[in-house]
C-alpha cells in the first residue's frame, strides 16, 4: 500500500481534537481539515431548508447538492463560511443524523479523500485513520478518561456562562461514545497502526509536542 502525507486524528467527543489537530497542522505546515465540522454543515443546511432529520434521502440531496470546502481551517457550505455557526448547540443535537446516514457519510468520505489527496493535511473526526485514510503515513488516536472530558466540557460551559451538573454532562458524554462507537457505518474505531496519545492531566501544548515529535519522524515531505 503507498502511504500518504496525511496526518489522522480520531477519537471520542472532548479529547481535544481540535485545538491539538489545528496547532499541529500550523506548526507542520500543512491544512488542518475539521470533519465533524462537514458533518455538522450538512445538519445546519437540513434545518435552514426545514427538512424532516429522520428523512435520510432528504439528507443524502442536501450531501449531494451541497459544495463543502475547507480552506485554512474554516467550513464552506455553499461559499458562505459557516465554521462558526455550526458550532450551535442546536447543531450539535441535530448532527448524529447525517453523521448516522450511510449515504451521506460515503459522499462525505469521497469529498475528504478528495482534499487529503490534493495536499498535506491533519484531519480530525472518528473514521479518518479507520476508513478514509487508512493509507495515512501518521495516524493519531487521541483520548481521555470520560470524567476528564467531563471537566473540560463543565470548564467550556461556564466560560460561556452556561452551566450544568457535571453528572449529567458525564452521562451524556457516556451516551455520545456508545453512539459513536455502534455506528453501523463509520464508527469511533481505534486503528491498529495508530499513536495513542492520552491526554488527561496534559496541557493542550504537551499534546501537541508528543504529537508533532511523532509526526516529523513520519511524514515524507519532511523529511
Ligand atoms: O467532532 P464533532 O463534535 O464536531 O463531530 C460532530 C458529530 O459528527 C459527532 O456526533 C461525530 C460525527 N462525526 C463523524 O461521525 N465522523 C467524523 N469523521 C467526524 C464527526
Amino acid at each position: 500500500m503507498e502511504l500518504i502525507d496525511v496526518v489522522t486524528v480520531d477519537g471520542p467527543a472532548g479529547a481535544g481534537k481540535s485545538a491539538t489537530t489545528r496547532e499541529l497542522a500550523a506548526r507542520l505546515g500543512i491544512e488542518y481539515l475539521n470533519t465533524g465540522a462537514m458533518y455538522r454543515a450538512i445538519a445546519l443546511q437540513a434545518i435552514r431548508l426545514g427538512l424532516n432529520l429522520e428523512d435520510v434521502d432528504a439528507l443524502e440531496r442536501v450531501a449531494k447538492e451541497s459544495t463543502l470546502e475547507s480552506r485554512e481551517g474554516r467550513t464552506f457550505l455553499n461559499g458562505e463560511d459557516v465554521t462558526d455557526a455550526v458550532r450551535a448547540q442546536e447543531i450539535s443535537q441535530a448532527v448524529r443524523y447525517p453523521a448516522n446516514a450511510p449515504s451521506v457519510r460515503a459522499i462525505l468520505v469521497e469529498a475528504q479523500r478528495r482534499i487529503g489527496l490534493e495536499r498535506p493535511i491533519a484531519t480530525e473526526g472518528r473514521d479518518q485513520g479507520s476508513v478514509v485514510f487508512p493509507d495515512a503515513r501518521c495516524k493519531f488516536y487521541l483520548t481521555a478518561s470520560p470524567e476528564e472530558r467531563a471537566r473540560r466540557r463543565l470548564g467550556e460551559l461556564r466560560s460561556r456562562g452556561e452551566d450544568e451538573p457535571l453528572d449529567r454532562i458525564l452521562e451524556q458524554i457516556i451516551a455520545r461514545d456508545k453512539s459513536d462507537m455502534e455506528r453501523e457505518v463509520g464508527p469511533l474505531r481505534e486503528p491498529e497502526d495508530a499513536i495513542r496519545v492520552d491526554s488527561d492531566g496534559k496541557s493542550i501544548e504537551q499534546v501537541v509536542a508528543e504529537m508533532e515529535r511523532a509526526a516529523r519522524e513520519r511524514l515524507a515531505f519532511l523529511q
